[in-house]
């Protein structure tokens, strides 16, 4: 699903959000491993209003693995706890129950010293479009969830899904905008998938994908592209993959919107392996 975000959605978003946290114990924070700080919504700390909360970086499957261990130390350092995971797979999903109960521990405590009997700790995902929500309930639920509330006129109550003895999650997760002060962001957003596809330019895109590309990782742009030698100019750099994919218009010269599109393609469906578009 891709959202296009007004101040109406997010206030509406932020509102819906902050009802939610009045449910839970703790808050996975969902993140795209190869975006981990433009996938993240920038009022998440005043949204869960000081929950114990754990980052999970979801799609480590598509992302650079060592950038993603660079990624997880960084947030490390911050006192947050970071478990990676590919949710399409259900690799890393184990590791999620345990990381949430020690999350809740002090609430747990709490219930003991109080003579309770502990209940199981209640979890919300919260993310951006497109990070990977559904998929990741779908995983810990163990289940296929019938998304009833996406049919038109069928209100759905919260649910929770028991996962394991010790967690429950909320089958509704927390939609959140990301961040739109930076254009860098929003080119990584369009190229991983969180924006529409209508409202961006792909050639935009792909001279901001290319520019990053040919520092980080010049030898999977050489290969796919099958070049001896990256040239400097972007424009130059267009015409070299233009004539490689043959997109010629007449005169001989290269299309730009056609190649813009081929290497968003590319990107978009892993043709160039697993690459991260920023580093901490
Ligand atoms: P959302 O609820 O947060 O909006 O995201 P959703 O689960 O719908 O997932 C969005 C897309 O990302 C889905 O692809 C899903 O399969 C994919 N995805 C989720 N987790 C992972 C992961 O760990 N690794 C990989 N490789 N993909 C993942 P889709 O339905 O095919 O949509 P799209 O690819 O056409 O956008």
């Amino acid at each position: 699903m891709s959202i296009q975000w007004f101040p109406g959605h997010m206030a509406k978003a932020k509102r819906e959000a902050k009802e939610k946290m009045k449910l839970i114990d703790v808050v996975i924070e969902l993140l795209d491993a190869r975006i981990p700080l433009s996938s993240r919504n920038p009022v998440i700390d005043e949204i869960t209003q000081g929950k114990p909360r754990m980052i999970i970086l979801n799609k480590v499957d598509l992302a650079d693995p060592n950038v993603t261990q660079e990624w997880k130390k960084y947030f490390e350092k911050q006192g947050h706890v970071v478990i990676e995971v590919d949710s399409q797979k259900g690799k890393g999903i184990k590791g999620i129950p345990p990381a949430v109960n020690t999350q809740a521990s002090a609430m747990i405590e709490r219930m003991i010293r109080k003579g309770m009997n502990p209940r199981a700790v209640r979890a919300l995902i919260l993310g951006i479009p497109n990070v990977g929500k559904s998929t990741l309930i779908n995983r810990l639920a163990n289940k296929k969830i019938a998304r009833i509330g996406d049919r038109p006129g069928v209100t759905k109550s919260q649910q929770w899904i028991k996962v394991g003895k010790e967690m429950e999650l909320l089958d509704t997760p927390g939609i959140l905008w990301p961040k739109f002060n930076d254009e860098a962001v929003g080119f990584r957003l369009a190229l991983t998938g969180a924006i529409k596809e209508e409202i961006f330019d792909f050639q935009e895109s792909a001279v901001f994908f290319l520019n990053y590309v040919k520092v980080a990782y010049p030898e999977k742009l050489k290969e796919r592209y099958n070049l001896t030698e990256i040239p400097d100019d972007i424009g130059e750099l267009f015409d070299a993959i233009g004539k490689k994919r043959g997109c010629l218009v007449s005169g001989g010269h290269v299309d730009y919107d056609r190649t813009a599109e081929i290497v968003f393609r590319d990107f978009r469906t892993g043709k160039f392996g697993r690459l991260t578009l920023e580093q901490p």
